[in-house]
């Protein structure tokens, strides 16, 4: 293995510190201290630059990135279930509300079972890692063991991840063959995952990282959010929850409550500066001022909501206000392991809401929306610094103090699907290109915290 710890690395590529402007850094020399930690970033013109890369050589520990290859800041999803990964690509021909009875918690209590959630969870942090995503929040199951198996994996395999064991105890909304027993017992498995992963031998770096997780309002009671909210304040730990995401759920927690999913989660002291909420798409004006004023995330995800939602969420209008967004997978509500893929559908889908999408009627009646869309600059945004700012990470760009995680894009790979045309792409222009036209070939090595923790097996531009 080719950690970096220690080392240092000379590269293009490209990263964003703040929505709008992409640094295309070219050559540049990144240190990583013995602790994955980014120590400096020396550009050509910096005083000290040839001086250190001089040092690192005679030493030995400088790794060149050859040319075609650039370096990005690896992935968050901000969003993602663990235990549905089997289901990937299937299960998409009903609503919601069905979805989870009919296919997602059967599945999901198959996790009772320890041996197989170690091969699914094992393969899906594989994959995801594989796929440029560096730190994952994720949902696992209402089991402790098999959630206690996911953060073993996530630790074994280095991937940096936030996971909740999730909370469900409401009998009208569960099965009885897949919720908690009752409050105490949901309050109680979030505490003792919380006392597994935050004592685990393998994690004294904080890699891995609990999280309070109910599941979304309507399978829990209110014992169980009340309890939960007492709980996020007393142990600091991150919280996750669905959030107004289709007009069913909206419509249960109008009805049940009598106020919308923002202000019942906060007054239940779910949204606090560390609480990342899925979806979000029917929140109001006034629900956007309560998210940005406790400081919560949002966890955009473009293609599962394509088949849950009904509605697209007001992601534009979101940043404006200064909000903390991301983007999620999913998994499986979103068919696809990928950022590339949800960067491009969050792209796709701010088009369609800003031209509407019935063409029997005229194009000025076809959408009430103007403004909305966004460019690749703010995709890959999203993709990382957003996500990082919504858990509050010192991940997701290449600044001293950030940890170096980290992605290779290879332009040239085989099987690869990035054309460069010399005399057309410089710039920025690259950059759109990757987002557009990436695929998993594309992505040849991956590094968490200066960990190296995956290298395509047909890397043809091989480090020097
Ligand atoms: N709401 C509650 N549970 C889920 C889930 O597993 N996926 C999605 N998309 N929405 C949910
Ligand atoms: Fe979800």
């Amino acid at each position: 293995m080719d950690h970096l710890c220690g080392k240092t690395i000379i590269a293009s590529g490209f990263h964003t510190t703040k929505r709008g402007d992409i640094d295309h850094f070219q050559n540049a020399l990144i240190s990583i201290g013995d602790d994955g930690a980014i120590a400096s970033v020396l550009r050509p013109h910096d005083d000290n630059y040839n001086e250190q890369k001089d040092s690192q050589k005679a030493a030995g520990k400088l790794v060149t990135l050859p040319e075609g290859a650039y370096l990005l800041p690896g992935f968050i999803d901000l969003h993602i279930h663990a235990p549905q990964y089997p289901q990937l690509g299937s299960a998409l021909d009903v609503p919601l509300e069905v979805w989870l009875q009919k296919y997602t918690f059967p599945l999901e209590a198959r996790y009772a079972d320890a041996a197989f959630a170690r091969k699914s969870y094992r393969l899906l942090v594989d994959d995801l890692i594989a796929n440029g995503t560096t730190t994952a929040l994720y949902f696992a199951t209402i089991h402790q063991e098999a959630t206690r198996i996911l953060a073993d994996i996530c630790l074994e395999a280095g991937q940096r991840a936030l996971i909740g064991k999730v909370a469900m105890d409401n009998v009208d909304e569960c099965p009885d063959f897949y919720r908690d027993a009752s409050p105490e017992a949901a309050l109680r498995g979030t505490e003792e995952l919380i006392g597994y992963i935050r004592s685990h031998p393998a994690n004294a770096a904080a890699l891995v990282k609990p999280v309070v997780t109910p599941r979304f309002i309507p399978s829990c009671t209110d014992a169980t959010l009340e309890g939960l909210g007492a709980l996020a304040k007393s142990c600091g730990c991150h919280v996750q929850t669905h959030c107004s995401e289709s007009d069913w759920e909206h419509g249960y927690v109008l009805d049940r409550h009598g106020i919308t999913d923002t202000e019942s989660l906060d007054r239940f002291g779910l949204l606090g500066r560390h609480t990342v909420l899925a979806h979000s798409n029917l929140i109001t004006p006034r629900n956007m001022d309560t998210i940005r004023a406790r400081g919560s995330g949002i966890a955009h995800c473009p293609l599962s909501n394509a088949y849950f939602s009904s509605a697209v969420f007001p992601l534009k209008a979101a940043l404006e206000k200064g909000l903390h967004v991301g983007l999620g997978t999913d998994i499986s509500g979103g068919p696809s392991a990928s950022l590339f893929d949800n960067m491009r559908s969050a792209l796709f889908v701010a088009r369609l809401l800003e031209s509407g999408v019935d063409p029997s009627l005229p194009p000025a009646k076809r959408s009430a929306q103007s403004g909305v869309w966004i460019d690749f600059r703010d995709a890959f945004y999203l993709a990382t610094t957003g996500g990082a700012i919504a858990l509050d990470l010192p991940v997701g760009h290449f600044s001293p103090g950030y940890q170096f995680d980290a992605m290779v894009i290879d332009t040239a790979a085989p099987g690869g699907t990035i054309r460069l045309w010399d005399d057309l792409d410089s710039g920025e222009n690259i950059l759109q290109k990757i987002i557009y036209t990436a695929s998993k070939s594309n992505i040849a090595r991956v590094w968490i915290g200066g960990r190296d923790v995956f290298r395509s097996p047909s890397l043809k531009s091989g480090l020097k």
